[in-house]
């Protein structure tokens, strides 16, 4: 007898985008389907939610795998703690089921070309597994029209790689406005969309110059190199550049209200700009960049990334408000992983630095003991944290359980959003007749005793958690990845090559409103005549 279902989950609450209510769900090969009498379900293996809430599980669009940066006028880090395999076995044991992440161009590279960048990313997703479904956008740092011209309709067609990330800031990647105009450019004719990192990266260059020339090089001094108005004036001119192109454009990792708000402004104008923000910025501030030992103290690398979050809480509120009101379309990780205590992660924040630690040596240097006696520098540190875990269960602490979203709000950002955003709508980010069943389920509420996490607890292959700590109210139960059940009641179950690739196709989340006024003083509307 072949059995109607091969799983099914009952007696759970059942979130999407737009609603919430108990249903039943019924999976028969990889895909969903609602609606079925109890006979049914007869030989199907049964998944008892128990009043816990069932959502379409979590889409992460910004995850750094495998992705070594040269920091440093030695290039010695750092290097990518997470390959494919332990990144996403940390994503799905934190109810994440896709994850995007990044094939990245180097300008150092002499061969310029973008798909030899995506060829040699695939190879390495290719070589671990992955445990959950992934994709990739490419980071172009170069504005070659023929480069652009020939691979991005390749890009396109053959890898389904619809989005692109551009950066503002980092010496070796940056683009400057007429470069951002050119990929921009490039990018929308083939209905890619440009992600940015939004920081003025001569206001960093020259700030960190003066800081270091005052010997404030400790990593706390990394946040008074990116005071809120680097970002915002980023955002701004960002906004202008896209505008006179007709380009939507979307803001990754937004960390201030400061540029909350004037993303806000745009889209209150009708313009079509995406923002993302992340967990690092609704739970760290400054005094996190200080938290060990003393100020000064070396192990603060732990907590560098950029944007850095904000000088204390206040900045908490209009980010959270602006997850509720639409300013923000996404909540992603940003998960960058590097290891603290290794020469090729934080440490290179010390060995750049000293000239005294260059040597042939480095493996055998005991890192706690020299970072002990030395502040580094915080422009050597390799910025990044890591968060693919605990994104979802931070803000279903954070946000669900203390009332500031609902829990439609909380799946419309962290799956049905990305999956729009990125062109998977409705295969991912949906509990829909034929969607992949990709599920979370969630503890019945009040049924996990609050836990206090520690970085044990997490599977990353990191050695510490930003978040150590922390209290978490619920966590995910069930990870289900197209229906297979892959963690469960803290178990891993899932294999390394249960993941796929997957090829996206355009935004869907549409260009802005169609009677968006052209204003000649703002769009060169010739240009792309
Ligand atoms: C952005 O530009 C607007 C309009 O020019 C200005 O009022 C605002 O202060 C700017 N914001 C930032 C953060 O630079
Ligand atoms: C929505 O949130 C943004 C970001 O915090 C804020 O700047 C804006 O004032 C809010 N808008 C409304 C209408 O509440
Ligand atoms: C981060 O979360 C913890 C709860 O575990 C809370 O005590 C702390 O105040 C939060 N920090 C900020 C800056 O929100």
């Amino acid at each position: 007898m072949t059995t109607k279902f091969d799983l099914v989950i009952l007696n759970g609450v059942v979130v999407t985008a737009s609603d919430i209510g108990k249903f039943d769900i019924g999976i028969k090969g990889h895909t969903l389907t609602p609606s079925f009498s109890a006979e049914e379900i007869a030989g199907a293996e049964i998944v008892d939610a128990e009043g816990g809430m069932v959502m379409p599980g979590g889409i992460d669009g910004h995850v750094h795998l495998c992705q070594d940066l040269k920091t440093g006028p030695l290039g010695l880090g750092g290097e990518c703690a997470d390959n494919f395999e332990t990144g996403s076995r940390s994503a799905v044991c934190g109810g994440t089921t896709t994850i995007i992440t990044f094939a990245t161009q180097t300008r150092a590279d002499e061969d310029r070309s973008l798909l030899k960048v995506v060829e040699a990313y695939s190879a390495r997703a290719e070589a671990t597994g992955s445990y959950i479904d992934y994709g990739f956008h490419v980071i172009i740092v170069r504005d070659d029209e023929d480069v652009l011209e020939t691979e991005l309709p390749v890009l396109v067609e053959q890898w389904g790689i619809t989005s692109c990330k551009l950066f503002m800031t980092y010496e070796t990647m940056r683009l400057q406005d007429y470069q951002l105009l050119d990929v921009m450019l490039a990018a929308l004719k083939h209905s890619i969309t440009t992600m940015i990192h939004a920081e003025n990266g001569e206001m960093i260059q020259w700030l960190t110059e003066k800081l270091e020339s005052k010997g404030m090089m400790a990593p706390y001094y990394h946040a008074l190199s990116r005071p809120q108005s680097v970002e915002g004036e980023a955002a701004n001119r960002t906004i202008v550049l896209a505008e006179l192109i007709e380009s939507p454009i979307l803001f990754v990792h937004v960390g201030s209200s400061a540029s909350a708000a004037v993303i806000r402004a745009a889209q209150t104008r009708g313009y079509p700009v995406f923002a993302e923000t992340c967990p690092q910025y609704l739970n760290l501030t400054w005094e996190d960049l200080k938290r060990f030992h003393s100020p000064t103290c070396f192990e603060n690398s732990k907590m560098i990334c950029s944007p850095p979050p904000g000088p204390d809480s206040s900045d908490q509120d209009s980010l959270y408000l602006g997850l509720h009101n639409g300013t923000f379309t996404i909540f992603s990780s940003d998960h960058c992983p590097f290891k603290y205590d290794d020469p090729h992660g934080k440490m290179v924040g010390i060995l750049e630095h000293e000239p005294s630690m260059r040597g042939p040596s480095r493996e055998d240097i005991s890192f706690p003991e020299l970072a002990h006696n030395k502040v580094g520098s915080f422009r050597m540190i390799p910025n990044g944290i890591p968060g693919v875990e605990t994104r979802l269960p931070l803000l279903f602490t954070r946000g669900i359980s203390t009332g500031r979203i609902t829990p439609q709000k909380f799946v419309e950002l962290t799956s049905t959003n990305p999956a729009k955003l990125y062109g998977l709508y409705p295969r991912k980010g949906a509990i829909l007749p034929g969607s992949d069943a990709d599920i979370v389920i969630w503890h019945p509420e009040g049924t996990l005793p609050p836990f206090t996490l520690e970085n044990k607890h997490l599977h990353h292959n990191v050695d510490y958690t930003p978040y150590e700590g922390m209290k978490f109210n619920n966590w995910p139960r069930y990870t289900i990845l197209r229906g297979k059940v892959m963690w469960a009641n803290g178990v891993l179950l899932g294999k390394p090559y249960d993941g796929e690739y997957l090829k996206r196709g355009p935004n869907q989340l549409g260009k802005g409103v169609a009677h968006f006024k052209k204003d000649p003083r703002r769009v060169a509307a010739w240009v792309r005549e």
